[in-house]
């Protein structure tokens, strides 16, 4: 360990005790862990009393931002009445009953039935379950397979970091399993060949995807899945006409439709779905994070009625339905959740998104005049920027050189709080009630860092 920490102090414990995720435990012992002590609004602040605007809301989840009472006072009203309860053998409680009619009642159409998990990744993992139970259940077992895009994000779990197609998330873990296919991933400013127009690269993507699916046979494969916009890989925006085309290729084949709503779920796009602001039609859709605020852990999978009738005649047949968390539908954070959804109606946080969200979108593509920048794009309160090595061209930084890291560090230095992307790029994902002022004063904060992050990637080799 690093003896710059008193081994009494809270970085000492950190570094000694605390195993990381998503972090490099060798750097992490030699330059300690950032102690966030508390929240306001849209700001978190450190030991030093120092202000971040949490630029990336937490991991794209605080949507109401950092001390909002009245999901306190929800989970604290929760707690003393049903602090837990579960929904195995067909028992249930108010909490669950009351989230899953308004989560019903808020999908989109089509959707008619829902069952609690705890993250991103369980619901993913729970839906894939589901895929291959309703197949089986409908006689085509041997549709088994799942196709997800290159750079997509699904979580860590076994399934899900299956199909998360990243190589961070894969090596070292014997993964993807086999199940698991990918294809290309809608990314256009880095995908598309010279000169190739976006409705070319959208016919690309679609033969790529149908030589897939002939190639593996459309028998076998049982659901597609989808982010509507690519978060951790990249904040990727796909090019227009991408899911129009691609649609109808799924109904032809006979393979389920997985919208991962994870990120895009609750207004992050500029409507309540990623599936409303691009005209999705899923068979099954997976939510989580802004579900509650991400103020506890709870997420949920959204499926048909026809997927919900497969599932059930299968579970009468086999006794029961064989899946389930001990926290499913747990009452505390299904109360916060209901609240959570309560509020986004009362205050009408669709209607600020919208009127907020022009102004982050011109501000995050003002950014296009830093040399280091090669694309700027985004939707709604969601969008990234791209670094590349040499102003006006495609050309990437040198990945040894960890720029999207090491531009993380330059803005959080000067008080904004985002997230590096694998491609040398950064996302912006602020909590949904940030202001119009407080946009300004992050854009302001990450402006002043970009002359220098300019420096730095214009004298890397
Ligand atoms: C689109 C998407 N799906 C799934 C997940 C996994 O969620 P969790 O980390 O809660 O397991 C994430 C997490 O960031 C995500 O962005």
């Amino acid at each position: 360990m690093s003896d710059q920490f008193n081994p009494n102090s809270q970085e000492a414990k950190d570094i000694a005790y605390h195993f990381h995720p998503y972090t490099n435990p060798t750097a992490l012992a030699k330059e300690g862990p950032m102690i966030i002590h508390k929240g306001k609004g849209v700001f978190v602040y450190d030991g030093d009393g120092k202000d971040y605007i949490e630029g990336l809301a937490g991991l794209w989840c605080a949507s109401f931002g950092f001390s909002e009472a009245e999901l306190v006072k929800a989970a604290t009203k929760q707690m003393q009445e049903l602090p837990y309860y579960h929904s195995f053998s067909a028992k249930t409680h108010n909490p669950a009953i009351n989230l899953a009619e308004k989560l019903v009642k808020l999908a989109p159409d089509g959707l008619d039935k829902v069952f609690f998990c705890n993250s991103g990744s369980e619901a993913n993992d729970t839906a894939i379950k589901m895929v291959w139970y309703y197949q089986a259940a409908i006689g085509k077992p041997e549709k088994h397979k799942i196709i997800s895009r290159k750079r997509g994000y699904h979580g860590v779990t076994l399934a899900a970091a299956s199909l998360t197609a990243l190589d961070y998330v894969q090596k070292g873990f014997g993964l993807p399993l086999e199940f698991a296919k990918h294809t290309s991933s809608p990314h256009y400013f880095l995908d598309a060949k010279d000169g190739e127009s976006e409705a070319d690269f959208v016919a690309r993507c679609m033969q790529e995807l149908e030589e897939l699916i002939a190639e593996e046979g459309a028998d076998t494969i049982g659901a597609f899945i989808a982010e509507p916009v690519m978060g951790a890989g990249g904040a990727i925006v796909h090019p227009k006409g991408y899911f129009e085309a691609l649609q109808p290729i799924l109904k032809k084949h006979d393979i389920l439709f997985i919208a991962d709503e994870v990120i895009c779920g609750f207004g992050r796009t500029g409507n309540m779905w990623g599936s409303d602001t691009y005209n999705l039609k899923p068979d099954i859709l997976t939510c989580a994070k802004a579900l509650s605020s991400a103020y506890l852990p709870i997420s949920a999978v959204l499926v048909s009625q026809a997927v919900a009738d497969g599932m059930s005649a299968q579970a009468d047949k086999l006794g029961q339905f064989g899946h389930g968390y001990t926290y499913t539908g747990h009452p505390v954070p299904a109360a916060v959740a209901l609240r959570t959804l309560e509020l986004m109606e009362e205050r009408d946080v669709l209607k600020h998104i919208q009127s907020v969200a022009p102004l982050f979108q011109t501000r995050i593509q003002a950014l296009k005049k830093y040399d280091s920048v090669g694309d700027a794009r985004g939707v709604g309160l969601i969008g990234g920027i791209e670094f590349v090595a040499k102003p006006n061209t495609r050309i990437k930084p040198n990945p040894a050189h960890k720029v999207g890291l090491k531009v993380m560090k330059m803005l959080q230095d000067a008080g904004v709080i985002i997230r590096a992307l694998p491609l040398d790029g950064i996302a912006f994902c602020p909590p949904l009630i940030i202001s119009s002022d407080e946009i300004n004063i992050m854009f302001d904060r990450i402006e002043s860092a970009m002359p220098a992050v300019d420096e730095l990637v214009k004298n890397l080799d």
